[in-house]
């Protein structure tokens, strides 16, 4: 059947020998075009965006070869073949997410790779020893504009998963004599700060405001190198069981975390922890100027890199009328982001008084939103200003500072329902 196509080749390999070599050898099959040979990657770009080719053969040393570029590409309509060379092996071209990687000087699997005639290369998995094997979760922690609580409850839903501060159950004496208790459930957790607007993991846990991790591993990405002991590299441990990816230090640098580098970032974080979570930012850009499969710059491609990846949304709004407002309206939003949001969502509402919606608050917040969003078992977070300052103050969690918080309480129960969502979550 490929014998009948014909395929129009971009050809983008950098060194002129083994260019000339790639055109012969192309150039001599029958239904096989060389359409244009490329000088530089933005050539091949232009090119292949003009519909000029129906694959691209590049050389893994191209100068500017990213997983942005091989995105643009295939984005184009277009096969990617790469041709592997000592400084680029063949794992990290297809960490940038080509279709195929030959060797170079293989004529004949050359040949088959651009008809179309080869395996695909399969993007590189590395081990995942702390999951035997199994994939992690991803939760997007996301809610509209006006500082609802998504970072708040991002940072103590991880710590509720990693289990820290949970009491071992109580036995009686006898039990314990003979029989140490079991630990409580505690999971590996990896905490992302996805927000490209105002950051703030790295501040609320008393960090140091240095290297973004999240950046950084998405540069790794990026560059097609992001294994699991580069993502853990840059995601140190800051609590007992809990790794943070800090997010950006300046609104400014959010073109450090674009969509094509995040979805493979993910995909590395599900080896590595058992949950992450991501703090997102609030805005769902639906301006077509904007939308995530346009190769302009995606000021909320994290954010809709996480949404599209996660398998649980947690839906964050305020317990005051313009918060519940906004949370209504998100939720529609949500549905109608640019990009399929297939997860499971639990919508909290947080900050939860009568003092901003009258007495009952608890009814109020659920029959409004039962009302007006059609959401029935929308988990309620306490107004909780004496532990929640107490945290900020001291840049810890609630369960290392204020053990005894409602809004603390409510958290854990959030990873409860969280565990139940994901059955088989590890
Ligand atoms: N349940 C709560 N009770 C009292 N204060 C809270 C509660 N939840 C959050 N806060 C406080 O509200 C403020 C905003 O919370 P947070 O930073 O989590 O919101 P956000 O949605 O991430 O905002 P941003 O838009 O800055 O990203 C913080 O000072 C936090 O301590
Ligand atoms: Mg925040």
């Amino acid at each position: 059947m490929s014998e009948e196509r014909t395929v129009t080749v971009l050809v983008a390999v950098h060194a002129p020998d083994e260019e000339a070599a790639a055109v012969t050898v192309l150039g001599a099959q029958p239904q096989v075009t060389v359409a244009r040979r490329c000088a530089e990657l933005a050539e091949l770009l232009a090119a292949a965006e003009a519909g000029a080719g129906t694959a691209a053969v590049v050389s893994g040393d191209l100068p500017g070869l990213d997983r942005e570029a091989v995105a643009r590409l295939r984005g184009a309509g277009l096969r990617v073949v790469a041709i592997e060379d000592p400084a680029t092996p063949a794992e990290r071209l297809a960490g940038l997410g080509c279709d195929v990687v030959v060797a170079g000087g293989d004529a004949e699997n050359l040949v088959a790779a651009v008809r179309g005639d080869a395996p695909d290369a399969a993007e590189p998995a590395a081990p995942a020893p702390d999951l035997g094997g199994r994939s992690g979760t991803i939760i997007a922690v996301w809610g509209p504009a006006g500082s609802p609580g998504r970072t708040t409850t991002a940072i103590e839903l991880a710590a509720a998963l990693a289990g820290i501060g949970a009491a071992a159950p109580r036995r009686s004496g006898l039990l314990r004599r003979h029989r140490p208790a079991p630990r409580p459930r505690a999971d590996t957790v990896l905490l992302a700060d996805a927000d490209t607007y105002a950051s703030s993991v790295t501040s609320r846990l008393g960090l140091l405001d240095d290297a973004p991790g999240l950046a950084a591993a998405a540069r790794a990405a990026g560059q097609g190198v992001l294994d699991v002991v580069t993502l853990a590299r840059h995601s140190p441990v800051v609590l007992p069981g809990v790794r943070v990816l800090t997010g950006i230090t300046r609104a400014s640098r959010w073109p450090e975390l674009p969509a094509t580098s995040l979805d493979m970032v993910f995909q590395r974080c599900r080896e590595l922890a058992s949950w992450t979570v991501v703090d997102c930012g609030p805005v769902l850009e639906a301006d077509e100027v904007l939308m995530y499969d346009t190769r302009a710059p995606q000021r909320n491609g994290a954010t809709l890199s996480a949404l599209q990846a996660a398998e649980i949304v947690v839906v964050v709004g305020g317990a005051d009328p313009v918060g519940l407002q906004r949370l209504v309206r998100g939720l529609e939003d949500l549905r109608d982001a640019a990009v399929p949001v297939p997860a499971a969502r639990l919508v909290v509402v947080n900050r939860v008084r009568d003092a901003a919606v009258g007495r009952r608050a608890e009814s109020q917040v659920r029959d409004a939103l039962a009302r007006y969003a059609g959401v029935d078992n929308v988990h309620l977070v306490p107004d909780d200003p004496a532990g929640l300052d107490t945290a900020l103050l001291a840049g810890r969690v609630l369960a290392e500072c204020a053990s005894g918080s409602p809004a603390r309480a409510a958290f854990v129960d959030l990873a409860g329902r969280v565990r139940e969502l994901v059955p088989t979550g590890v």
